[in-house]
């Protein structure tokens, strides 16, 4: 990303991250798409506050059928969101109609890891993964491999695909992080709290085991 880019941000959550690459990346456009009406109007007070509203764009709708012109676009990215999408082939898809010739896709995202041999460890890679996907609404389309992803990202048009997986960067930080900080256990229901804390008591290899966590790179010719 950077100067003269037209970015596409795509699930903004909260717009964090337009905001900090507003400011360090200096792109030319930052355009937002996120399907949540409460974190839309959240995202545009902390934009306004921010001083950004004229670079950042932030507006309600899907990364599955984006209110956006065809070959508009330099940059399409989607940090920790295409997971949720129904499905991810979509979003592909349309991603791949809105970037200009020469535009590049770039996801953060999850993926379940490879089974193991060991049926033990099989049980717990399930039991990770299920608690994820059911508690942040994963469906069952968008769950297959780093084969798969390349697979569908080619089928969708494509190339120069380079993926790669930061597991080991993102999940033992993140529960460090989570287990030395324990004061947002306070704002959860009770029993969700037993359940956090007995989560937090476990190791992250086993919490996590399930859970894969890519970088993605695609270019359209
Ligand atoms: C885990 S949050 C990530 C938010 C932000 N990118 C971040 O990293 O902090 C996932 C986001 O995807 C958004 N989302 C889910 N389905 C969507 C869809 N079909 N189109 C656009 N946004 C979607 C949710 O509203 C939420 O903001």
């Amino acid at each position: 990303m950077g100067p003269g880019d037209t970015v596409l941000d795509c699930g903004y959550g909260f717009g964090d991250q337009d905001i900090l690459w507003t400011r360090n990346m200096k792109p030319e456009k930052i355009i937002g798409l996120n399907i949540t009406k409460s974190q839309v109007e959240r995202a545009r007070i902390n934009v306004a506050d921010a001083g950004l509203k004229k670079s950042i764009d932030l507006r309600e709708g899907s990364a599955t059928e984006m209110p956006i012109e065809n070959e508009s676009i330099d940059l399409v990215v989607s940090v920790e969101s295409a997971f949720h999408y129904r499905t991810r082939e979509n979003f592909f898809k349309e991603a791949f109609r809105v970037l200009r010739r020469g535009g590049r896709l770039v996801t953060a995202d999850i993926l379940p890891t490879t089974n193991s041999g060991n049926p033990f460890r099989r049980i717990e890679q399930w039991l990770s993964w299920n608690l994820v996907a059911g508690k942040f609404n994963i469906p069952q389309e968008n769950y297959y491999l780093i084969p798969s992803y390349t697979n569908k990202l080619s089928k969708a048009g494509f190339v120069h695909i380079d993926i790669k997986s930061i597991r080991d960067d993102v999940y033992k930080p993140l529960h460090e992080y989570l287990s030395r900080n324990r004061t947002f256990l306070g704002k959860m229901h009770p029993l969700a709290k037993i359940l956090a804390q007995l989560t937090l008591n476990r190791s992250a290899e086993s919490v996590y085991v399930g859970l894969d966590y890519i970088l993605s790179y695609s270019e359209k010719p």
